[in-house]
């Protein structure tokens, strides 16, 4: 009798407790879990508030808080591919890229911040901004575009993508200000913005002045 109690005992201690522990071991890897990710959601979140302070304090003066830059002169930054725009930030802070108005700006910033502003500029709905309705110099511009100019270079859509998107290593072209794109064409060919193999050198020394112009409006109007 008390043998077979004894016998009992373990089995029931087994029953009782070992499938509970397998329970507990799987609840604690559940919370684990979950607050990995609720961890890295609210680091998400802390970045990301973060950028915004950083924008709302400085970058939305030229290029808005959205990064829809309303004049010209700046950029939009709407949908820009954030590691491009990570790469950027650290060409104008190394002085590799020269702009007196936006080398400040990144000398202030740690890698951390630069990649949360990154991200918050990627994440900004990006649009079409046509501004011209020449339908000849539109359809010049999209040649350009799909084609590459009549000097031979090669099509931007080879290196930009069929949208003018870009990639994380390519700039987004699409919905840039026209004046802005002129404006770095001529820069990359006089080797005054100097970049990865200088390709952009090329292809610019390859169009002429009106295939330029025409480019930059025809890109105005993708989104
Ligand atoms: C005083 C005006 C001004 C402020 C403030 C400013 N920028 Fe700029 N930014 C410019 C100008 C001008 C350019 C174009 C420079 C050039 O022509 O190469 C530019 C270019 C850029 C580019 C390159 C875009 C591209 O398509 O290559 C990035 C990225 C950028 N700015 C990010 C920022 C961020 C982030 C902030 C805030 C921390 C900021 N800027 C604040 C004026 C400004
Ligand atoms: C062989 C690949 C290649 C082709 C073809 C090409 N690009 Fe680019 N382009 C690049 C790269 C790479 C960069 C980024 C340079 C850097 O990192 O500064 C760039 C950057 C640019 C920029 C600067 C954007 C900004 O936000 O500052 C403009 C404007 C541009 N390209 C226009 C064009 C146009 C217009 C065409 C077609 C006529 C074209 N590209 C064809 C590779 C290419």
């Amino acid at each position: 009798m008390i043998s077979a109690r004894f016998r009992k005992a373990p089995r029931i201690e087994r029953g009782f407790f070992s499938p509970a522990g397998r329970g507990s071991l799987v609840l604690v890897r559940l919370l684990l879990l979950l607050c990995g990710g609720i961890g890295g959601a609210l680091s998400a979140e802390a970045d990301l508030r973060r950028a915004e302070e950083i924008v709302a304090a400085r970058c939305f003066l030229c290029h808005g808080m959205a990064g829809e830059s309303a004049s010209p002169l700046f950029p939009r930054l709407a949908g820009q591919n954030a590691d491009y725009l990570v790469r950027q930030l650290e060409a104008f802070r190394s002085g590799q890229r020269r702009s007196p108005a936006m080398q400040p700006q990144g000398e202030v910033l740690n890698a951390a911040e630069v990649r949360a502003l990154g991200r918050y500029f990627e994440s900004q709905p990006a649009t079409a901004h046509p501004a011209n309705d020449d339908a000849r110099l539109l359809e010049l511009g999209q040649r350009v575009f799909t084609r590459g100019g009549s000097g031979g270079g090669e099509a931007c859509v080879d290196c930009h993508g069929q949208r003018g998107h870009g990639s994380a290593r390519l700039p987004r072209l699409a919905g840039q200000h026209p004046e802005y794109i002129v404006r770095q064409l001529g820069l990359f060919l006089r080797a005054e913005r100097p970049s990865e193999n200088d390709v952009m050198r090329e292809v610019a020394a390859r169009l002429s002045a009106e295939e330029i112009r025409a480019v930059a409006e025809y890109l105005a109007t993708l989104d």
